[in-house]
């Protein structure tokens, strides 16, 4: 929905959660608002705006600048209603001539201090300075400009998304709160007193040098043009916006896109966004401009081997010349020779036609998605021992828990808009164990410490979580009542016989698992009796050999202790990229339909079937790394890629790409040229998120809408891309509109019966299940019984990994993300965000640095059983003795050379986590990324003949 570009609606103080009602007059008109409103917000609910210039509706009332006075009747002064809370029967005056006096001779105050350029200012026509000013009727400034002022202080243009420029500052410490309450990041203070108080980030430094991590909370607080986007600054005030959802990570953050015709201007948080509430982070809130960089590519291309140099085709000839190599490699090799891989990164309606293309239009089940290399464990464990594949909570629940694990997370880093939210509640007290090898920020940072860090040996999870059941257990601490009631009692009494036996003991598992026995006992404790238990986990649990096995242990645990089903506790997976959830809930498993509903099953068969017009495989097809084992053994040879990068982002990298020359017809849909389109034949223009309509479920199981906000580059959304490869082979496909296709998810899948693009604009966003039972949504899953009827304690035993660090392979590497980066880069390379962290580095322990011999910013050859490469040095205490840790967002730094093919025992998922590795200090790249530095050189070369 376009609208014309306004600032977000204020109230001035954040709405009260009180159930309590109290009624007042607001200038003779009553109101009725909750207990524990304030007077401005009260009057704002009555449409009445009372000036204001240190008061917004996301941060508590501070009370410093004075301009928002009113008359209280029976009460002596003029008291500031952004702190004066409202009161039954409260009467209040917000006009007078006296109240008018008062607030201009503070508004000249401030105006004296002030640059008078409004007409040239950045935020001219968006100050809430110049607004206030005008409401105020001021129309001249008695004290003149001859004293002493900061109109000279200089400007800090260190970040390169937004500018300081102190010389507008009216030091309201909007922006010191925001910091503080919505980021809980603590960069910025008021230094000095009086007069010369100003603004500081960190010690006095640059933004860019201080502790700051650019999440953009300050900038939105800010009422002048002090902290300013640097886009608004070079092409001024956006003139309409479009609501839409972020496309890096699984939190799900609503946005403004703010535009200006096509270009985004900015992107502004948007405050009724469920899952962030105004809150944003670096990626994004800024780091957009990947959506039109220089390397888009934007008309589709063909060639007939990987050695000729691409021709640039119309979309016609493109699917054309597609459908017929697919459909001559299955007449020479057979139906099951080909298949496709969705993409997470893609709205719900495209994940759901590329299964329907390959299910319907292939002939098989060879569909799969970049969710087997991340949480697929999570399906799986998820729906045995609970009985549905997704986390049981809403993000906002975590204000309501009092004992929160992280395992196998860095949600400051990975998911950082509810890792502010997680900090928040951390502040207010609630306990934290983090369950992981490294000193993640949360471990200590401003204001929190964790209760318990166990600091857990990489490929060891399942010992742990054992090992803290068996506490609860041995010490008696279960809630007995809730497991009778609420899960399979026979089987829990299996389960009882097994985790009670001592071997799972801390004191037995010390040793395997690094985790002192002290420790984790008393975090067991902690967890089971510290009143509501919430565990977050990521990708530190399920890419493991038993990552499956892990995810099982969490639900265990959580059952134990009767952390499932309420406010504030439950099992919640955080999510990788944007859409992870949805792909996995759109079908695209090779044995799963939509709505995690098996191919085997011949009811669920028959419904597609009638409604497709096909007869469909009963067999599951195949996984993507059984795709690559097939493509080498010559019986795989046509694979469409939409919207993943298989060659930086799977594991064994040279495996890999053996397998990717080896097929006949690769296919990739994306937006530039990735990794993986160096090794295609055809590639087909994708479209950002800015370009296309659709949805997006996030890790809470939240659909929310993806607005197209400039036409696609190409001329074809990514859904409409597929349309027509899929028309092309004879799959016909006529929706006009991606809403069309949700239409037809909804009546083909139970948990979104309810679900449209209108209930949608009616509801903001909803959580699945939502059908006639639940039409507004399902917040908490599992509330009175299981998805499965009875829980189930899956067993849990644990076998070591056959990746074991011995005398060769001494360390354990384990990969992560950090928080200007995502994921293998094609989007954030492309941005700013390079400014952070321009190349992947290794961290190492300086104890394992300095036996090798190896100093900061070396340069280090990194070995593993299949493969080596090399990266910088990091030396740092982060990680423990015995364990490298690195991110792999640089094609070039080969981090999944290295990794092995490894994979949990249930879902394939690879075991990215644990790779045995030796060090040494080297002088020159390796030999693999010499061959990547001028196959990539050939590639370009290729692309560039086809552009001129
Ligand atoms: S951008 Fe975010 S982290 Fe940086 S100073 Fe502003 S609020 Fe704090
Ligand atoms: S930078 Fe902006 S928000 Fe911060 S104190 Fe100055 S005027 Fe207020
Ligand atoms: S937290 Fe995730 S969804 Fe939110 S802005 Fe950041 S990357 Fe986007
Ligand atoms: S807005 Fe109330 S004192 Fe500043």
């Amino acid at each position: 929905m376009l609208e014309f570009y306004e600032p977000q609606a204020d109230y001035g103080t954040p709405k009260s959660t009180s159930t309590e009602l109290v009624t007042l007059s607001v200038d003779g008109v009553e109101v009725t608002v909750p207990e524990g409103t304030s007077v401005m917000r009260a009057a704002a609910e009555s449409g009445v705006k009372i000036p204001r210039l240190c008061a917004t509706d996301q941060l508590k009332s501070f009370g410093s600048c004075r301009v928002c006075l009113v008359e209280i009747e029976g009460r002596r002064g003029f008291p500031a209603s952004c702190t004066t809370t409202v009161e039954a029967g409260m009467e209040v005056k917000t006009q007078s001539d006296e109240i008018a006096k008062l607030r201009r001779n503070v508004m000249e105050l401030y105006i004296s201090d002030h640059p008078l350029d409004c007409l040239t200012c950045p935020t001219n026509g968006d100050c809430e300075l110049q607004d206030t000013a005008g409401e105020l009727g001021l129309r001249s400034v008695r004290y003149g400009f001859e004293g002493e002022n900061h109109l000279v202080a200089e400007k800090d243009e260190s970040n390169p998304y937004f500018t300081f420029d102190p010389s507008k500052c009216i030091v309201c410490s909007r922006c010191v709160r925001a910091c503080e309450e919505v980021q809980g990041t603590f960069a910025l203070t008021i230094d000095g007193r009086g007069f010369e108080s100003k603004v500081s980030a960190s010690q006095a430094e640059d933004f860019m040098d201080s502790e700051c991590v650019s999440c953009g909370a300050c900038v939105n607080a800010c009422p002048t043009a002090t902290l300013t986007e640097k886009s608004i600054i070079e092409a001024g005030k956006p003139e309409h916006s479009v609501t839409t959802t972020c496309a890096y990570c699984g939190v799900g953050c609503s946005f403004k896109a703010e535009m200006k015709g096509n270009q985004v201007m900015r992107m502004t948080p948007y405050k009724d966004g469920k899952a962030n509430e105004g809150h944003a982070c670096v990626k994004g809130r800024f780091a957009f401009g990947y959506a039109t960089h220089k390397d888009r590519i934007t008309v589709p291309m063909i060639r007939d081997s990987i050695d000729d140099p691409w021709k640039e085709v119309s979309w016609e000839e493109a699917v054309t010349y597609t459908a017929k190599r697919f459909k001559d490699i299955q007449a020479q090799y057979g139906r099951t020779s080909i298949g496709a891989i969705s993409s997470s990164r893609c709205t719900n309606e495209e994940v759901y036609l590329v299964q329907k293309m390959v299910r319907a239009g292939f002939g098989n089940n060879n569909v799969d998605t970049c969710a087997r290399v991340c949480h697929s464990p999570t399906g799986f464990g998820l729906k045995t021992t609970l009985g549905e594949s997704a986390g049981t909570q809403t993000f906002a629940s975590v204000a309501d828990a009092d004992v929160v694990v992280v395992m196998g997370a860095n949600p400051t880093e990975a998911h950082p808009v509810f890792g502010s939210r997680l900090k928040r509640r951390l502040r207010e007290g609630a306990k934290l164990i983090v369950i992981d090898p490294r000193k993640i920020e949360l471990v200590s940072s401003p204001h929190i410490t964790a209760d318990y860090h166990l600091p857990v040996r990489p490929g060891t999870n399942v010992t742990v979580l054992n090992a803290l059941a068996h506490v609860v257990v041995n010490e008696g601490l279960e809630a007995r009542d809730y497991i009778e009631e609420r899960c399979d009692v026979p089987e829990f009494e299996k389960w009882l016989a097994f985790i009670g036996d001592e071997r799972h003991s801390p004191e037995n598992t010390e040793s395997i698992t690094g985790v002192p026995a002290a420790d984790l006992r008393a975090a067991a404790r902690l967890y089971a009796t510290g009143g509501n238990g919430a565990i977050f986990y990521g990708l530190g649990v399920t890419e493991h050999s038993q990552g499956s096995t892990a995810v099982m242990g969490i639900a265990n645990l959580a059952m134990l202790t009767g952390n499932i089903g309420r406010d504030g506790v439950g099992v919640n997976p955080l999510r990788g990229q944007n859409n992870v959830q949805g792909s996995c809930d759109m079908g695209s498993f090779p044995h799963e339909l939509p709505g995690y509903r098996h191919i085997s099953d011949s009811a669920t068969r028959e419904l597609f079937e009638g409604e497709w017009g096909v007869t469909l495989d009963s067999e599951p097809g195949l996984r993507i790394p059984n795709m690559f084992d097939a493509a080498l053994d010559g019986d795989f040879k046509g694979l469409y890629c939409q919207g993943e990068d298989i060659a930086q982002s799977d594991p064994n990298t040279q495996h890999v790409e053996a397998a990717l020359r080896s097929i006949e017809c690769l296919v990739v849909q994306d937006i530039f040229l990735n990794e993986t389109a160096k090794f295609a034949h055809v590639f087909l223009p994708g479209a950002s998120f800015l370009e296309k309509d659709g949805t997006f479920t996030n890790a809470e199981r939240r659909i929310s809408r993806v607005r197209k906000a400039m036409p696609p580059l190409s001329g074809k959304a990514d859904w409409e891309g597929t349309m027509a490869l899929a028309n092309a082979l004879g799959c016909e496909m006529n929706y006009n509109h991606p809403s069309e296709i949700m239409d037809e998810i909804a009546r083909l899948t139970p948990t979104f019966n309810g679900v449209s693009y209108e209930r949608l604009e009616q509801l903001g966003s909803v959580q699945w299940p939502c059908n006639d039972n639940t039409p507004d949504g399902t917040p908490i899953m599992h509330i009175d019984e299981f998805v499965r009827g009875k829980g189930f304690f899956a067993m849990t035993e644990y076998v070591p990994t056959t990746e074991r660090a011995n005398r060769k392979f001494p360390l354990l590497l384990t990969t992560g993300r950090i928080l200007s980066q995502y994921n293998v880069g094609a989007q954030t390379r492309r941005t700013d965000n390079s400014e952070w962290h321009g190349e992947d580095l290794l961290e190492i322990h300086p104890h394992d640095a300095e036996e090798r011999g190896i100093n900061h910013g070396d340069w280090v050859g990194i070995n593993s059983r299949v493969g080596d490469t090399v990266l910088r040095a990091n030396v740092t205490d982060r990680v423990k003795p015995g364990v490298v840790y690195t991110t792999f967002h640089h094609p070039v730094s080969g981090a999944n050379v290295i990794t092995t093919d490894n994979s949990d025992w249930a879902t394939n998922c690879p075991e990215y986590k644990v790779t045995a590795v030796q060090l040494s200090k080297v002088t020159e790249p390796s030999n693999w990324q010499a061959r990547q530095k001028s196959f990539d050189k050939q590639q370009q070369g290729l692309l560039e003949e086809a552009r001129h």
